[in-house]
C-alpha cells in the first residue's frame, strides 16, 4: 500500500514562466530542436557517407557533484536541468526563520502515536525510485573507513546498500514493531519527535544521518534538524529524501503548496537555519516513470 495521497508535481501556474518538472536534459532538447528538414540533410549526408560514426549535435553532459562526508562526490544518475536540480544554485536565504505557526498546522492534529499505532510494514514508494535511492547511498556513504549511521523517522526498512554498510545503524521512528522488523538496524528507539525532538545519543556520535519521505511530517522540523546536526560529527553528511506521495492528513501546512522546488527550497531553510550546516545540495533522482525523488544534502560544519 502506498500512501494514498500525491502532490502535484506539474508546475502550478505562475506569474513567470519555468521550465517544468518534465524537463528533460540538454542533449535531448538540442536533438528536439533540429529543423525539419534536418532529416533531409542527414539522409543525403548517410547517402554520400559524410560524417558517418559521428552524432549530429552533442551538448557537453553536465555532471553532478555533491559533497558528502569529507569529500566531493559525483552523482551518476542526477538530472541537470530540472527546476529541483536548480533550485539551490542562485536560492537567496531568508535573513531570519520565515515560517510561523501555522505553516505548521495539520489536518490531524491528534497525536501522532494514534496514527502510527498500527504497524505499516509497507514501502513507501515504488521499487524502482527506492532502488536509485539505494544507489544514491551507495555513492555518498565513506567507502575508505568505517561509519555509523543514525536513521530518523524509520520504519522496516531503511534502503541502505549492502555496501558500504555502516557499522551501526541506530533508527528512531513511530512504532516499535516497525522499528524490531529492521534488519539492517543495530539499535532503535521509539521517539514521537514532534513531542520531543531531542534525539537520545551523543554529541557527533554519527557520520551520516537519513530521513527519508518524513520530513514533511516535523512539525518542529528547526529543533530536529538542530539535533541532527548536534549528533553528526564535523564533516558528517545529513540527507533527507522526498518524493510527492504523502499521508494528507498529517502533512504539514508548508509542504503542501507550492511544486518540489519549493520543497527543496523548505528543507535547505531547515539546514541553514539549524546553524551547524554548510550550504544544502539539492539532487534530482527522479526515475523515469515512476515516483519522484529529490534529495537535500548539508554537510556538518
Ligand atoms: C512515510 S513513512 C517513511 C518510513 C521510512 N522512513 C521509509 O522510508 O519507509 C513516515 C515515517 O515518519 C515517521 N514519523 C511520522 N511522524 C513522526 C513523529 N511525530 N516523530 C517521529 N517520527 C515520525 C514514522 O516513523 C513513519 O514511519
Amino acid at each position: 500500500m502506498l500512501p494514498p495521497y500525491v502532490l502535484p508535481t506539474a508546475a502550478a501556474p505562475r506569474l513567470a514562466p519555468r521550465v517544468s518538472l518534465s524537463a528533460v536534459s540538454p542533449a535531448v532538447r538540442v536533438a528536439n530542436a533540429v529543423p525539419r528538414r534536418g532529416w533531409q540533410i542527414g539522409w543525403l549526408a548517410a547517402l554520400c557517407g559524410w560524417g558517418r560514426g559521428q552524432r549530429a549535435v552533442a551538448a557537453p553532459k553536465k555532471v553532478v557533484k555533491i559533497h558528502s562526508v569529507d569529500q566531493e562526490v559525483e552523482i551518476p544518475k542526477a538530472k541537470v536541468d530540472t527546476p529541483v536540480a536548480k533550485s539551490l544554485e542562485k536560492f537567496t536565504y531568508p535573513t531570519r526563520w520565515p515560517y510561523g505557526e501555522r505553516d505548521f498546522f495539520r489536518l490531524d492534529r491528534s497525536d501522532d502515536a494514534e496514527f502510527y499505532a498500527e504497524p505499516k510494514l509497507v514501502k513507501h514508494l515504488d521499487d524502482q525510485t527506492l532502488k536509485v535511492l539505494t544507489e544514491f547511498y551507495a555513492v555518498v556513504f565513506p567507502k575508505d573507513r568505517e561509519f555509523s549511521a543514525l536513521d530518523v523517522c524509520s520504519s522496516w526498512i531503511s534502503h541502505y546498500p549492502q555496501t558500504p554498510k555502516p557499522v551501526r545503524l541506530a533508527i528512531t521512528g513511530m512504532n516499535a514493531e516497525e522499528l524490531k522488523a529492521n534488519v539492517q538496524a543495530t539499535d532503535w528507539t521509539v521517539q514521537d519527535l514532534n513531542l520531543d525532538p531531542k534525539l537520545p545519543y551523543g554529541d557527533a556520535e554519527f557520520d551520516v544521518v537519513t530521513n527519508t519521505v518524513s520530513v514533511d511530517y516535523l512539525t518542529k522540523p528547526l529543533e530536529v534538524f538542530r539535533e541532527v546536526g548536534r549528533v553528526l560529527r564535523p564533516g558528517g553528511l545529513a540527507v533527507v529524501a522526498f518524493s510527492n506521495r504523502c499521508f494528507l492528513s498529517k502533512l504539514v501546512a508548508i509542504w503542501s503548496v507550492g511544486d518540489p522546488d519549493d520543497r527543496v527550497e523548505v528543507a535547505a531553510n531547515y539546514f541553514h537555519f539549524a546553524d551547524c550546516f554548510k550550504d544544502a545540495e539539492a539532487v534530482d533522482l527522479s526515475p523515469p516513470n515512476a515516483d519522484p525523488l529529490f534529495v537535500v544534502t548539508a554537510v556538518r560544519k
